[in-house]
């Protein structure tokens, strides 16, 4: 069935200057970038989009790190696009990623590791409602 995910491309990637690279991945995968915003996010609107991840040891550094430079938030759309999603972006450890993936190519560490990616329908619905209004999603 068609879904939609939502995607960021995160501050490691974007001062890499990588968002070109990492959408044509999106795209050869046969997903559909429907909507796209730049966007620099304060560390409380991080800490309110991962507050699934308040009690993790990792989320201070997680909000720091997202807050430290310009995302880009994305509408993925396609056939299966939230498990096709994270096939293209591999493992959340670089480490761990299979060659191919966003995260083998481009990513440096756990922390910095250059994509979000929706991990469920119902979560996808709420992270794409936290970023984009009906209006500015265009399949
Ligand atoms: P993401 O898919 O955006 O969801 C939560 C993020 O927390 C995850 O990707 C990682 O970037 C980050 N994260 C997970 N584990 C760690 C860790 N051990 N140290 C720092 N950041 C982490």
């Amino acid at each position: 069935a068609t879904e939609h995910t939502l995607s960021i491309i995160k501050p490691d990637a974007t001062k890499r200057n990588l968002t070109g690279k990492i959408n044509a991945k999106f795209e050869d995968a046969g997903l559909r970038i429907v909507a796209q915003k730049r966007i620099q996010l304060t560390k409380a609107q991080a800490g309110e989009f991962y507050k699934v991840h308040a009690e993790r040891p990792f989320y201070d550094e997680l909000c720091e790190f997202m807050a430290s430079g310009p995302v880009v938030v994305q509408v993925l759309e396609g056939d299966g696009a939230i498990a096709k999603n994270r096939e293209v972006m591999g493992a959340t450890n670089p480490a761990d990623a299979d060659a191919g993936t966003i995260r083998a190519e481009f990513s440096e560490s756990v922390g910095e590791n250059s994509v979000h990616g929706s991990d469920a329908p119902e979560t996808a619905r709420e992270e794409i409602a936290y970023f984009f209004s009906g209006l500015e999603i265009v399949g």
